[in-house]
């Protein structure tokens, strides 16, 4: 089982180009079924995800190539519709193919999606919502039989909760639908507007994408494209939590400001100096951080919950008491009893709200990574912490980072790798 082991207490110092965004690349992948011929996507990072997504698309015939960070999907050969259950199961997100697979063939059959253990992660607002568009929804022993007779019609749907999954699976299915789509109360994430850019280039007519709500004009066909995906947010949150758990200066380059808003003024309250110009964050830190009275996750442009974890683990160590709410995900605090064998002090109250009282050190210990962010956060941890940490279950790591420790090495950490 491979392992990451960080000697901590070393300062950090140098810079680091931010990879591709995971959770833009893969709907845009998936997309490419429905688009058909052959489309390239450039800056699309090597992750296991990926592999599973890319194992997806041949499997439904497509033929697929990657050079180096540039993946070339020949959709032309797309001859089936359904996805098997291990498949399926390899990621979350795989969920995505259902509204690709209606915009493609009219159909889908898959199963239940799987992906990290951060919660129920129900896929109710998605198939409600494409039944409301015109599908056909039948459950057949554990598998979701979807048709659309004639093509799906399109339609009016408003989101109880702006899913970005269930958005993503709603601009797919309405993209060659026969009517015009109105998602109200969409989900506003950038990887939401990357889909829609990518879409349109592919001749679709998508408006209002990174607001509220999207229109999506029907067309008849789509012809492929070349993109380039947006920059991992989330993992340039890591790489500044890794700098500020650690101390030193860390320059993350290849970032767009606007998709780091709310997450640079959380790091700035925690006393971080950070700057931005054009592409280039620089984040400095050189006395203990203060805690943050109050922190909540939130949809886009909130604060992501795909950062909570890594910025709890940069609390630990801070001077005074932190309070952080996860309001996205139920079951998004399984790295608290990780980072409390380093020797951190968070009380977990009604399963969604921790209290992070600061301690002055944490120490090295063996831990094991949860799920992809919570794996990110012990190592966020261990950079700051005494002596040597060592991460089990590094493959939620290698789900959504591309060269983690290679980045960090470059930083000047103490990390290494145990196959
Ligand atoms: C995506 C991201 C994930 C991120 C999350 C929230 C990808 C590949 N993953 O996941 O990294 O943490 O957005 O920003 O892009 N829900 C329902 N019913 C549904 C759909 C969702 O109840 O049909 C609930 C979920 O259980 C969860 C919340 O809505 O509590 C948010 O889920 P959603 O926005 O759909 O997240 P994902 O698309 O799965």
């Amino acid at each position: 089982m491979k392992k990451l082991v960080i000697n901590g207490g070393r300062k950090l110092d140098g810079s680091v180009m931010l990879q591709g965004s995971k959770n833009s690349a893969l709907p845009i992948l998936a997309a490419t079924v429905a688009v058909g011929g052959t489309s390239v996507i450039h800056n699309c990072p090597d992750l296991t995800d990926i592999s599973a997504t890319l194992k997806i698309l041949r499997h439904l015939g497509c033929r697929t190539k990657r050079e180096g960070n540039t993946v070339i999907v020949d959709a032309s050969g797309a001859n089936r519709f359904d996805i098997p259950e291990n498949l399926m199961r390899e990621m979350r997100s795989s969920i995505v193919f259902l509204g690709a697979l209606l915009a493609g063939f009219g159909r889908g059959s898959v199963t239940p999606p799987g992906g990290c253990e951060i919660g129920l992660r129900p896929i109710d607002l998605h198939l409600s919502s494409l039944k409301r568009m015109g599908v056909s929804v039948d459950e057949k022993n554990g598998r979701l039989e979807c048709i659309a007779e004639n093509g799906v019609k399109g339609g009016h749907v408003r989101l109880s909760f702006p899913s970005v999954g269930a958005t993503e699976n709603i601009i797919l299915a309405a993209v060659r639908a026969r009517e015009e789509t109105v998602i109200t109360n969409a989900a506003r994430e950038p990887e939401i507007v990357d889909l829609a850019d990518f879409l349109n280039r592919c001749g679709a007519q998508i408006k209002g994408a990174g607001q509220s709500v999207i229109r999506i004009r029907p067309v008849k066909n789509l012809v492929p494209a070349e993109h380039t995906i947006i920059p991992d947010r989330i993992v340039a949150s890591t790489f500044m939590a890794c700098a500020a758990s650690a101390g030193g200066t860390v320059a993350v380059n290849g970032i767009v400001r606007s998709h780091l808003d709310s997450v640079i003024s959380v790091f700035e309250n925690a006393g971080c100096g950070i700057t931005v110009s054009g592409r280039e964050l620089v984040v400095r830190v050189n006395r203990r951080l203060s805690g943050i009275r109050y922190l909540k996750t939130m949809p886009y442009p909130g604060f992501p919950t795909d950062s909570q974890a890594i910025v709890m683990a940069m609390l630990a160590k801070s001077d005074g008491t932190s309070v952080v709410a996860e309001k996205i995900f139920e079951n998004r605090f399984r790295h608290v009893p990780e980072l409390a064998k380093m020797g951190a002090d968070i009380r977990i109250e009604n399963g969604c709200v921790a209290v992070v009282r600061g301690v002055e050190k944490l120490h090295g210990a063996n831990v094991a990574a949860t799920d992809l962010r919570g794996g990110c956060a012990l190592a966020v941890a261990a950079l700051g912490a005494d002596g040597k940490t060592t991460i089990g279950n590094v493959f939620h790591i290698d789900r959504g980072c591309e060269n983690f420790e290679t980045g960090l090495a470059q930083l000047g950490a103490d990390v290494k790798r145990l196959q």
